[in-house]
C-alpha cells in the first residue's frame, strides 16, 4: 500500500510527478486554501501533509490525523503550525531552511531601494500624469552609503542582508537573542540599534515573544529619518502605530511585505505614499520556490519511507 499525502497547493509538474510515483496523492490547487473543517476532513486519513503558510495547523488538525507522520511546512516560518502538539503525537515537522535566504536577502534589499529612494512613488506620479516639468528638487530620496543598517535576527536571512548592505557601503549593526562575535558588524541592544539606525530590517522568527516587539514605544526610539523593513513575519509590528507615525512625519518611510491580518492591510498604510507595500512575496522566484517545494516534499517522502528528515524542526517541548 502506497503512503497517502495530502498536498494543499499547486505544485510543479515534476515534484507531482515524483511524489504520485511513491504515494497515493490528494491535492488541492484552488487559490483559495483549504477551510479549516476542509482541511480535517482531507488530511483525517493522511501519512503525510506537505502544507504551506497560509493552512492553519493547529491541534484540531493533527489530533484528527491520527496516521500523520509528517508535515512539511514549504516556508522556513511554521509559526501556521502547533509543533508542540504534532510533536507530542510524534509527527515531524520540517520546513525549508536556507534554500530561500539569498532570494529573501536580494528582495529585501530591493524594499530598502525602493523605499529610500521613492521608486513605487515616483511610478505612481508618472502613471497617474502627473508628470509635467522636471524639477532639480523633486522626489528627492535619501543614499545609502555610511549610514547605520540595523538588523533585527541575525540569522541566516539577517547576514545574507547584512552582506548586501556591505556593497553599498552601509556599516551594519545588529540584535540577536544570541551572543554572537561577528566582524564588519556591531551587536547592539535593541533599543540602541532602534536609536542609532537609519534603515532598520526586520529578520527575527515569530514567537509569541515577539508580538507586538516593535510597537508604539519603540517606533518611537527611531529617528524621524529612519526607515523601517519588515520582511519577517507579520504581527511584529504595530500596524496601526506604525500608520500613525507614518502619517505625522515622525518616520520617514517604510517598506513591509507582511502584516498582522493577512492578506488584509490595516487601512491606514493603505493611504499613505511613504510606505512601500508588497504581498509577502519575498522569497518569490521561479527557483526558490521551486526548491522550496522539492524540499518540503522530499522531507514527506523521508518520513513516510522510515528515513531521516531532511530538515526537521527541532523538538520544542
Ligand atoms: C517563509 O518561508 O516563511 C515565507 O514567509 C513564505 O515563503
Amino acid at each position: 500500500m502506497k503512503p497517502r499525502v495530502l498536498v494543499t497547493g499547486r505544485i510543479p509538474e515534476h515534484v507531482l510527478a515524483q511524489l504520485k510515483a511513491e504515494c497515493e496523492v490528494d491535492s488541492h490547487t484552488a487559490d483559495i486554501p483549504l477551510s479549516a473543517t476542509e482541511l480535517i476532513d482531507r488530511v483525517r486519513d493522511k501519512h503525510a501533509l506537505v502544507c504551506q503558510i497560509v493552512d492553519t495547523v493547529d491541534e484540531s488538525v493533527v489530533a484528527a490525523a491520527q496516521e500523520l507522520k509528517v508535515i512539511a511546512n514549504i516556508a522556513v516560518g511554521y509559526d501556521n503550525i502547533d509543533v508542540t502538539a504534532a510533536q507530542r503525537r510524534g509527527i515531524v515537522v520540517t520546513n525549508t531552511p536556507d534554500v530561500l535566504t539569498e532570494a529573501t536577502a536580494d528582495y529585501t534589499f530591493g524594499l530598502i531601494l525602493a523605499i529610500t529612494r521613492r521608486i513605487p512613488e515616483a511610478e505612481r506620479f508618472v502613471r497617474s500624469g502627473q508628470w509635467r516639468v522636471w524639477k532639480i528638487d523633486f522626489m528627492l530620496g535619501s543614499e545609502l552609503r555610511h549610514k547605520q543598517l540595523g538588523i533585527v535576527g541575525f540569522g541566516r536571512i539577517g547576514r545574507a542582508v547584512a552582506a548586501r548592505a556591505r556593497a553599498f557601503n552601509m556599516r551594519v549593526a545588529f540584535t540577536d537573542a544570541l551572543k554572537l562575535e561577528v566582524e564588519d558588524a556591531q551587536q547592539m541592544a535593541l533599543d540602541d540599534l532602534l536609536r542609532t539606525s537609519d534603515v532598520l530590517s526586520l529578520h527575527l522568527t515569530h514567537s509569541s515573544a515577539a508580538v507586538h516587539l516593535i510597537d508604539a514605544e519603540k517606533l518611537n526610539l527611531l529617528k524621524p529619518s529612519a526607515y523601517l523593513v519588515n520582511m519577517s513575519r507579520g504581527g511584529i509590528v504595530d500596524d496601526a502605530a506604525l500608520a500613525a507615525k507614518l502619517r505625522n512625519g515622525t518616520l520617514a518611510g517604510a517598506a513591509l511585505d507582511v502584516y498582522e491580518n493577512e492578506p488584509h492591510i490595516h487601512p491606514d498604510l493603505m493611504t499613505l505614499e511613504n510606505v512601500l507595500l508588497s504581498p509577502h512575496i519575498g522569497s518569490a522566484s521561479v527557483e526558490t520556490r521551486t526548491r522550496m517545494i522539492e524540499m518540503a516534499v522530499n522531507n514527506a517522502l523521508a518520513v513516510v519511507q522510515g528515513k531521516p528528515p531532511l530538515t526537521p524542526i527541532p523538538r520544542v517541548a
